[in-house]
């Protein structure tokens, strides 16, 4: 098998590609900034030291589900396979489905943060040198095929956990579903983490942390508008603001600006009044059923559901219909 990528990344948007959204975003009646601009190095750090907050349930409680169950999941998807891993960020769960794959086995790990993958990349074949793990820097939304090693035929399968799933609308769920099932063909599966409907309480909590990581994170963006943008804004004029809304079933969250401002950025104001918002991401929470349903109308039936004792969290196994 050769293993050589091209090394021109995917789908990676440039400082330009940045300032074309945020301006785009900006000039929105509720203005609204894409979450994927959330991971920049520093971004990247915060996630994860939020995911290890106590109030941010979901990284424990899939890992849990993970712990107790993958041996059973990698038995199911069936071995030797090709194990792609969507936005991997420092793939803390990995592990727990590298150590069940066998040596012919290989895992691809793509992600949007260079720096980030590299290091990924170096951690997990330090931990498994028997597997061949391979980065590819990419936006995984805007893949054309999946990255594998050149003639490589091993059963592909997407891992896509943290319920990053929810951080799309459901018509854009729908889509990338859709997207990777015909990238993944008619032999593929995908294992997925997706976040349930649960008390709005503990869902406002996840989003409201006391040590404030969830602040600086949604606070960051601002700052990389500043850094990578040369905007000039007021980072201390907006404060952090992160709600579940029932109705459409998503935690929203928010940087309503302190007071009447202006945001300029290469020439363009943006004039935000005091208690207007800049919509900075969705986080959708889906019953599990709820979840099959958007699956089968994106063309994956669904063979296998894991949860956790409170259903707090759910790790679904989908095959192309
Ligand atoms: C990556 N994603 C699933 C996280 C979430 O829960 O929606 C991002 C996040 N935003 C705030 N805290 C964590």
């Amino acid at each position: 098998m050769q293993t050589e990528y091209p090394k021109v990344p995917v789908g990676i948007v440039d400082s330009e590609g940045f300032r074309l959204d945020v301006c785009a975003g900006l000039r929105q009646r509720q203005r609204s900034i894409p979450p994927k601009y959330f991971y920049d190095a520093q971004g990247s750090a915060l996630f994860g030291q939020i995911c290890e907050t106590a109030e941010y349930y979901l990284t424990r409680t899939e890992t849990a589900i993970l712990d107790e169950h993958s041996a059973e999941m990698m038995g199911l998807i069936g071995q030797p396979c090709a194990l792609v891993e969507f936005g991997c960020g420092s793939a803390v769960k990995t592990p727990l489905l590298l150590r069940h794959l066998d040596s012919s086995s290989v895992c691809v790990l793509i992600d949007i943060c260079k720096p980030q993958l590299e290091q990924t990349e170096a951690r997990l074949a330090a931990q498994f040198p028997n597997i061949k793990i391979f980065a590819v820097c990419a936006d995984y939304t805007q893949l054309e095929a999946l990255p594998l090693p050149v003639s490589c035929d091993l059963r592909p399968v997407i891992f896509f956990p943290g319920s990053t799933i929810g951080n799309y609308t459901p018509e854009e769920a729908q889509h990338l579903l859709r997207k990777a099932a015909k990238l993944i063909g008619p032999n593929g599966s995908m294992l997925i983490g997706v976040d349930c409907k649960k008390e709005p309480v503990i869902l406002n909590a996840a989003y409201n942390d006391k040590a404030g990581l969830t602040k600086a994170f949604n606070l960051n963006l601002l700052a990389r508008m500043e850094r990578e943008l040369g905007a000039k804004l007021e980072p201390d004029g907006f404060a952090h603001y992160a709600y579940y809304n029932p109705v459409p079933g998503r935690v929203e969250m928010h940087l309503v600006s302190r007071f009447d401002q202006v945001i300029r950025i290469s020439g363009e104001e943006f004039w935000i009044g005091e208690g207007e918002s800049i919509q900075t991401e969705n986080s959708y929470k889906y019953w599990p059923d709820e979840f099959q349903d958007l699956a089968k109308s994106a063309g994956w039936d669904t063979e296998m559901v894991w949860t956790d004792a409170d259903k707090f969290f759910s790790i679904h196994l989908l095959r192309v219909s």
